[in-house]
């Protein structure tokens, strides 16, 4: 059970997106902490970098979740994103196998996505003031029409639906212990976990920069989030968002 996320439920039938919904009314003091906006479907789903998030109407696990995380430091906001991975993969792994947080945060099952993360926060001085933690999670879904490259659902994985409200009591829980994790400056552990969970870590694997193809290892993340890879000759690369394709 949660005590902060999920307390105040906002369960909309129809919105652009409940990110949207969520920055536009998200009212300082009104909304309490964990509050969640929930809909069954987005007329104007975002995803990262400008794209669409495609979900059919009534099947998958679309929500965003609010937080005033003012005491984390804004060069440590990534780390936001890792607890919310964290959550997100910890509850699919109770459903399937191969679950991994593809770097920054996607998460993935074996090699298809099956949720992705958009984090949206204001900033007040050096900390936060708002976080609008949006994710959305294949659940019931079965055909894919969009240009998205590789999604899944777990009733493509399971052959049988799921109960989505099931799925988001279990979802808040997750998410909300490792939250209580990073309230508390536990974030060794919350570096760790999302080290240990990440996709290719510490695998050879082919990437590509916008310079060229090349191969190399994950061997971690910076405190800003950005990738590093080591090439075969020693030398470590760091890069940020986009800066870096995975080639699979
Ligand atoms: C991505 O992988 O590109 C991130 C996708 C995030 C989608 C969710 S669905 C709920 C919330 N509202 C939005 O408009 N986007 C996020």
């Amino acid at each position: 059970m949660s005590d902060i996320i999920g307390k105040n439920t906002i369960k909309l039938d129809l919105t652009d997106s409940t990110n949207n919904y969520a920055i536009k009314n998200l009212d300082m003091g009104k909304w309490a902490e964990g509050t969640v906006v929930m809909a069954r479907g987005q007329t104007a789903g975002r995803g990262q970098t400008n794209n669409r998030w495609e979900s059919e109407y009534g099947k998958n696990l679309l929500l965003s979740i609010v937080f005033y995380p003012r005491f984390l430091p804004v060069q440590q906001q990534f780390l936001l994103s890792k607890i919310v991975a964290l959550g997100i993969s910890d509850t699919l792994s109770l459903y399937v196998e191969n679950v991994s947080i593809k770097w920054p945060n996607d998460i993935w099952v074996s090699n298809l996505k099956i949720a992705g993360i958009l984090i949206e926060n204001t900033i007040m001085g050096n900390g936060i003031r708002s976080s609008v933690a949006g994710t959305g999670i294949n659940l019931n879904q079965k055909k894919f029409t969009g240009n998205a490259p590789n999604p899944v659902s777990l009733i493509q994985l399971l052959k049988k639906p799921v109960d989505c409200e099931e799925f988001a009591l279990l979802l808040f829980s997750n998410i909300e212990k490792w939250y209580k994790m990073l309230m508390n400056g536990e974030t060794k552990i919350i570096d760790l976990t999302y080290l240990k969970n990440l996709y290719l870590i510490d695998e050879e694997a082919f990437f590509s920069d916008n310079k060229r193809k090349f191969k190399g290892k994950i061997i971690g993340v910076g405190n800003t989030g950005q990738l590093l890879i080591e090439r075969k000759n020693g030398i470590i690369s760091q890069y940020h968002f986009k800066e870096v394709e995975f080639l699979l």
